[in-house]
This record gives structure tokens, sequence and C-alpha cells, in this order.
């Protein structure tokens, strides 16, 4: 394998050949044998750095192809802690940190993702897990190339599918192979077996909770739940302090929860940070425009910015490299493999 300081010095050689070769002998001819004339030397370094090149696009090529997929979700326990809002910005922060992101609207609510893109879905997984629709016909494309998977009365149509229509349906999720880097999931409120399958099939789970106590023991009890389906649980878990007045007061909810999670469950959540209380979330529900994008330069706006960073980075270290049979697992095809499973 040449690298590319092997690939510099072999154009170094290369020239210095080139422009030695007449002054050395000027009735240069060619001789039989070209892989020891000066000509022979340089088309061997020319396939020499030709091959080179191209073993490094193979290597680019295959390493996007086969990238691992990050799965999601994002819960809360109660409703009205801002899920849908900071999906829906966090999702076109990715976007446009270069992920290729699709967005699975879980929520059965009103107010949902394609409100706040201002779109107006006609179909939903229902239609796809019932044959009536391709997969390409209901996903949606939102601001800066998100994808959004409207899950509709197909969120509760999962828990009924069959074998025949779990094998179509898995099929159809097939075709995202290798066009999503991250898909993230927006739940519904409440502790149900529904939001708890979603949260069991994602490798990473972010909880955003407020700073009230209240909506603290909302998120307490979502973990406890998670925590006790399984003996321990497997995904990295996140937690997101929204409509936050200062960084003390993330700091302090982050420290309360983190320590009780330490002490009675024994689980250990990362700090993703926090979301300042800003009016232009507000302004842009109703202007159905993203605040990211309708505001960006706004408080709220920034926060989501050093959220999308710091996930990112996060990911780059722990999905950047591994197995092929690991990326398997990471795939679209498995994730949603893994909720047909859980959902029956
Ligand atoms: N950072 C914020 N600052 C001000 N208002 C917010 C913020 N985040 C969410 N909201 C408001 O809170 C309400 C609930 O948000 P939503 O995203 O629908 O929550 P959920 O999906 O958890 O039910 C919305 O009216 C929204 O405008
Ligand atoms: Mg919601």
């Amino acid at each position: 394998m040449i690298n590319r300081d092997q690939i510099s010095n072999l154009r170094k050689l290369f020239v210095e050949n080139y422009q030695s070769a007449p002054q050395k002998d000027p009735e240069f001819k060619p001789a039989d044998d070209s892989s020891r004339s000066v000509p022979g030397q340089i088309r061997g370094l020319h396939q020499k750095i030709a091959s080179a090149q191209n073993e490094q696009k193979a290597r680019a090529s295959a390493a996007s192809v086969s990238a691992p997929v990050r799965s999601i979700a994002v819960t809360s326990g109660k409703g009205g802690a801002g899920k849908t809002n900071f999906v829906a910005n966090l999702a076109i922060a990715f976007s446009r940190l270069g992920k290729k992101v699709l967005v699975l609207d879980a929520d059965l609510g009103l107010a949902n993702i394609d409100v706040i893109y201002g779109l107006r879905p006609k179909y939903n997984l229902f239609h796809v897990i019932t044959g009536q629709k391709r997969l390409s016909e209901i996903i949606i494309e939102g601001p800066c190339g998100v994808k959004l998977a409207p899950g509709g009365s197909g969120i509760v149509e999962l828990a009924n599918i069959n074998e025949s229509e779990r094998n179509h349906f898995l099929a159809e999720m097939s075709e995202l192979e290798g066009q999503v880097d991250v898909i993230l999931v927006d739940t519904s409120a409440g502790i149900n077996k529904n939001v708890l399958c979603f949260l069991k099939a994602c490798s990473e789970i972010i909880f955003v909770t407020l700073p009230e106590p209240p909506a603290i023991a909302d998120a307490y009890g979502i973990i406890k739940a998670v925590a006790a389906q399984d003996a321990g649980i497997a995904q990295k878990l996140y937690l997101v302090v929204n409509r936050v007045t200062s960084v003390v007061e993330a700091k302090d909810v982050y420290d309360r929860l983190a320590l009780v999670t330490r002490r009675f469950l024994n689980i250990a959540i990362e700090d993703m940070g926090y979301i300042f209380e800003d009016r232009v979330v507000a302004s842009a529900v109703k202007a159905q425009s993203p605040y990211i994008l309708a505001s960006p330069v706004s408080s709220a706006s920034g926060c989501i910015e050093t959220i999308a960073r710091k996930m990112l980075n996060i990911g780059g270290e722990k999905y950047g490299a591994g197995s092929a049979s690991d990326r398997l697992k990471n795939g679209v095809r498995s994730f949603f493999h893994r909720i047909g499973e859980l959902f029956n």
C-alpha cells in the first residue's frame, strides 16, 4: 500500500529523472529493457502513482458505502418538552454538517415535524406496511435535503404486522441502505410499549427535559422504564435541557438527574447541552419555517449547532471504525428489523 508521502516522493523522483535524463544522455534512445531505461522507470512510476491513487479512491468509496448508520431516538416522558422542535432543527444542523439524515416521525400527536417543515405528507408508513405505496412514495424531502418518513397510523400498525408484511416492509426499508447516515426518531409522549420499542431499537437516546421539577421527574421515569426492560442498557444516553435561561440552570438540572440515575439505576447519562428559552421557536412554528434557517443567529439556533457538532464528534470516535459485521448490524435494514422484532 502506498501512502500520500510515498506518492509525493515518487512524483519528486519522476520530475528529477525527467529533467536529468537529456543532460546525462543527449542521444538517449530507449533500450530494449524498458524497465531499466529512464522512460521505462518513469512509466513504472506513473503506473505506481495511478494504482496508488485508484487504491485510495476505492478505499474512500468503500468507506462511504459501508459507513455505519446511527439511530438516535429523542424522547421525554411527557409531551411539551420540545422534542419535535429539537428533532426538526437538529436534523437540519446534521445535514448542513454533511450527514444524510432520515427523520422518522413516530409521534402520533399534533404539531409534528411535517408542520414545522411546512410540508403536507399524503402518505405514511401505514401505506408501506399495507403494500399500498413504495417507500420512495411516502418519504418527502424537507429543508437542506433532510428526508422525512411520516409514521402516521403505521406506527401503531407496526405492532400488528404479520410475517409477510414484515418481510415486505423490511425489503422496502433496504432501499435506504447507503442513502442515510443518521436516523433521528421523534417519539410520542408517554411511556408506553410503542415508545419503548423505538428507544430499544435505536443505538442512542437523547432525553429532552425542561428545567422544572415535574419534567425532570418525567425524564427520570422514562430512563427508569428503559432500564427496567432488560438487564442493563446497551444504548448511549444523553440529556438535553430545553428552555433554560442560563448555563448554570442547565448544568444544575443535568447534575441532579445524572446523580439520581447513577445512584438508583446505576446508569450513566452524558451531558449533551441545553437550548435557551427563545421566542424564535414559537415564531418559527407559526411561520412553518425551522428556526435554525429562519433565525440562524438566535440563541436557540446556536445551541442546536453546538449539540449537533458534539453529537457528531462522539459519533466520529465511536462509529469511525468497526468491522464489516458491525456496519451490517448498524444498517438501515437492521434498524427496522429490530423495530419489527421488538414490536411483535
Ligand atoms: N427552546 C424553546 N424556547 C421557547 N419555546 C420552546 C422551546 N422549545 C420548545 N418550545 C415550545 O414548546 C412547545 C412544545 O414543543 P414541541 O417541540 O411540540 O414539544 P414535544 O414534541 O416534546 O411535545 C411549542 O409550543 C414550542 O414552541
Ligand atoms: Mg412532539
